[in-house]
């Protein structure tokens, strides 16, 4: 079940694969979320690249969260959902100069600036434009997430950010600038943390510049501390409570006294959506194992051919008899198409329905149509109702931009 509706139903009406998300739970995590930094001065901009159909960001909104965005496309996508302006952030490595007009042009919360030729391309811009663009400069902290390699980022060896030093040099250069607002600093350290060091020990970094930056007289308004809070994805795997995320991040910003914004992706959404994908096939291997071939592949999830990713797989209507040994694979033409590997599910037969867990966060955002395959559909449930909030692409939608 998603709340009060079978999903072996919703297989049926709307075919698989299928993208479920629950709209108690996108609401619930929010609050949590929210909850847990109520002591203290904060806005929540969710990281819309988590998730970014629009039904899912317009629910995140409506439980008063802001939005984090890391693309023009993502600043449109949080417009659409009804955020004004000032209720978004911008990230990213490498802003256009399109997407920097656009920022500037439209007054956004936050241009989250990476690097001096950026503040002075948003400067040159802001100028052109007559107007002042507001920035915060993002703090590359030389701090490891612990995370997976390909998520982590703020190792000086990755490409984001500045170095406290040089942030702390062009924000004394850019102070007297007529068309830059120097309004906050901005750290990210990486995703699926599931300690509490790295996110305190970011959170310290853009806290001691802050501190350093106010006793020369310049006064900001926020302090970024970015996401990465991650989640259990394997029963018993250990990660951070909302509550000790609070504890681990509150006292280094407190004595700032500056307002804490944090950009919230994987926590919100992750475990509010499965995937639904039906077995197409079964076949045994040589050591008495079985292949069960799914028609969900690493186009429809990508996270465990990228990153090796573990992700919950059960059957949602499971037959007596004994379980089997498995590997769940998916259609693609790659070794690397498989959901999980050495699994343990109940008998489960051709045409049954598997769920994948915790799939709303980073699933139907990276889907593509390698091998040609159309975009899955994706669907909300709303306590005993459900509703397709993405319909599925067709061929012909999948070929409409070949001449
Ligand atoms: N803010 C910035 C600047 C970010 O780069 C990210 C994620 C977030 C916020 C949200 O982080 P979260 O709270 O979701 O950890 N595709 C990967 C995750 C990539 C995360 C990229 N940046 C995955 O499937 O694990």
């Amino acid at each position: 079940m998603c709340d009060d509706v079978p999903l072996s139903a919703m297989a049926d009406a709307a075919g698989t694969p299928l993208h479920v998300y629950s709209r108690a739970q996108l609401g619930a995590r929010v609050r949590e979320l929210d909850a847990a930094f109520a002591g203290y001065p904060h806005d929540l901009h969710y990281a819309i690249k988590a998730n970014a159909t629009l039904a899912v960001v317009r629910e995140i909104r409506n439980h008063g969260a802001h939005a984090d965005a890391n693309s023009g496309g993502e600043i449109d996508v949080a417009l659409r959902a009804g955020f004004r302006p000032d209720q978004i952030v911008f990230t990213g490595v490498g802003k256009t100069h399109d997407e920097l007009v656009r920022a500037v042009t439209l007054g956004l919360k936050a241009i989250n600036a990476e690097s001096p030729g950026e503040m002075e391309r948003i400067d040159a811009i802001a100028r052109a434009h007559g107007t002042r663009a507001r920035v915060a400069l993002r703090i590359n902290p030389d701090v490891d997430a612990g995370s997976h390699p390909h998520i982590s980022t703020g190792l000086r060896a990755n490409k984001f950010g500045m170095t406290p030093a040089h942030a702390h040099g062009m924000a004394t250069a850019m102070a007297a600038r007529d068309h830059l607002h120097v309004v906050g600093l901005h750290v990210h350290v990486g995703s699926q943390i599931t300690s509490a060091e790295p996110l305190r020990l970011g959170a310290a970094a853009i806290a001691d510049l802050a501190r350093a930056l106010a006793s020369e007289g310049m006064a900001l308004e926020h302090l970024d501390v970015g996401g990465g809070l991650g989640i259990p994805y394997e029963s018993g795997q250990v990660a951070l409570s909302v509550d000790e995320y609070a504890a681990a991040v509150l006292p280094v910003v407190r004595p700032t006294g500056l307002r804490l914004i944090l950009e919230p992706g994987r926590w919100i959404t992750a475990p509010a959506g499965v995937l639904l994908t039906r077995v197409v096939d079964m076949k045994s291997q040589a050591d008495g194992r079985w292949f069960v071939i799914v028609d969900a592949g690493m186009t429809d999830l990508l996270r465990p051919a990228l990153y090796g990713a573990w992700h919950g797989i059960e059957a949602v209507e499971p037959h007596e008899g004994a379980s089997i040994a498995c590997d769940v694979v998916g259609p693609v033409c790659e070794t690397s198409d498989t959901l999980g590997r050495g699994r343990e599910l109940p008998a489960v037969a051709v045409g049954d329905v598997l769920a994948v867990r915790d799939t709303g966060a980073y699933g139907a955002i990276m889907a593509s149509n390698y091998n040609r395959r159309p975009i899955a559909a994706e669907a909300m449930v709303d306590g005993a109702g459900w509703r397709v909030v993405r319909r599925r692409q067709t061929v012909d939608d999948m070929l409409q931009w070949d001449e």
